[in-house]
């Protein structure tokens, strides 16, 4: 099959392309760089230079590719939060879901594409309910920390499942671990955890959802084909509180337990998107993705995922 991955270079990127290519598709896929394009044709796939926010640009290279498929994994979210604060951080990321994913749903079907496979996330349901909920969770549109980055997810997704003809498929991933990501050692996450600085916030109940990357691209190859149109939670069978992994991380990675600070000081200090995920966030449920995906994490849990992640990148 002739598969475009907008975004092929990100830490899903780089596992999708490799599995797609070692799969027998055609694969196309994007980057700004010479350095990126360099490392796509390493992996066997056709690199096309293009920055995504220039429409014609985009399209053009949607045009040449001939996709059956198009999946949209670009992001904005190296680097980590500067003095501008968490939303200013996520604005290139909103940019890219708000306004570059309607240009590529448009240049997929103009270039006769059968499917849109996008990546949107878990963590923006209202913070309510079972500790674990379905798809149909209520997605937190009024929430005062991440209102204009849930905003921006909710009109991505809404842009691919209207798109006419095209099959829309939204896959929500959960928190992603493995090679690339913020917690495997050199990560931001791994390094606020060494120096003492990523603290329990309030009673540590948030409730995470993890994805390892290679099981991410493992359910992105599988909804090229699998699967009616619609959203998929993409996470593992584990989800659990803050209190309980951020702990084994932390010991895993040789920092100290993670310290505790009030909801009310975290909020002050660290932004009020701390408490939602630290303390509030609800899981997601795998179920729907494992019925009709037939996805099947190799890391079923976190619990084995981590030190797999720890020693792969200190051996
Ligand atoms: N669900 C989650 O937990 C989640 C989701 C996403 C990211 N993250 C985390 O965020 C961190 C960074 O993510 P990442 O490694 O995927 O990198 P990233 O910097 O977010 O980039 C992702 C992809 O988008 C492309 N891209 C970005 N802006 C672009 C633009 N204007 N035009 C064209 N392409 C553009 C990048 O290509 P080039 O840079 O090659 O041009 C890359 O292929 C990682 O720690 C990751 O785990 C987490």
């Amino acid at each position: 099959m002739r598969v475009l991955v907008a975004g092929a270079t990100g830490a899903v990127g780089r596992p999708l392309v490799a599995r797609l290519v070692a799969e027998g598709h055609a694969v196309t896929g994007t980057t700004r760089s010479t350095t990126g394009a360099g490392l796509l044709a390493s992996l066997g796939a056709v690199p096309a230079v293009v920055d995504a926010r220039d429409a014609d640009a985009l399209a053009d290279v949607v045009r040449a590719a001939r996709p059956e498929v198009v999946v949209h994994q670009l992001t904005a979210l190296s680097g980590r939060p500067g003095p501008g604060g968490y939303e200013a951080w996520l604005e290139a990321t909103n940019r890219l879901r708000r306004e570059v994913t309607p240009a590529l749903v448009a240049a997929a079907a103009a270039a006769g594409a059968r499917r849109v496979v996008v990546q949107s996330v878990v963590f923006m349901t209202a913070p309510e309910g079972p500790p674990v909920a379905d798809e149909s969770a209520r997605i937190w549109t009024e929430a005062p920390p991440l209102a204009g980055t849930i905003a921006a997810n909710v009109a991505m997704e809404r842009a691919v499942l209207g798109a006419g003809d095209l099959e829309g498929v939204v896959l929500r991933y959960g928190f992603f671990y493995g090679p690339g990501t913020m917690y495997a050692p050199g990560g931001v996450i791994a390094e606020q955890l060494r120096r003492g600085a990523y603290p329990l916030v309030g009673d540590g109940g948030g409730v995470t959802s993890f994805v390892h990357v290679e099981d991410a691209a493992a359910a992105t190859v599988r909804a090229l084909t699998d699967g009616a149109p619609g959203v998929y939670n993409v996470v593992d069978d584990d989800p659990a509180p803050v209190r309980e992994w951020a702990p084994v991380l932390a010991a895993l990675l040789g920092a100290p337990p993670p310290a505790r600070v009030d909801e009310d000081v975290a909020a002050r200090t660290q932004g009020p998107q701390a408490v939602y995920y630290g303390a509030r966030l609800r899981g997601a449920s795998n179920a729907k993705a494992r019925r009709e995906l037939r996805f099947r994490p190799a890391y079923p849990s976190w619990r084995t995922g981590f030190p797999v992640m720890v020693a792969a990148a200190e051996g």
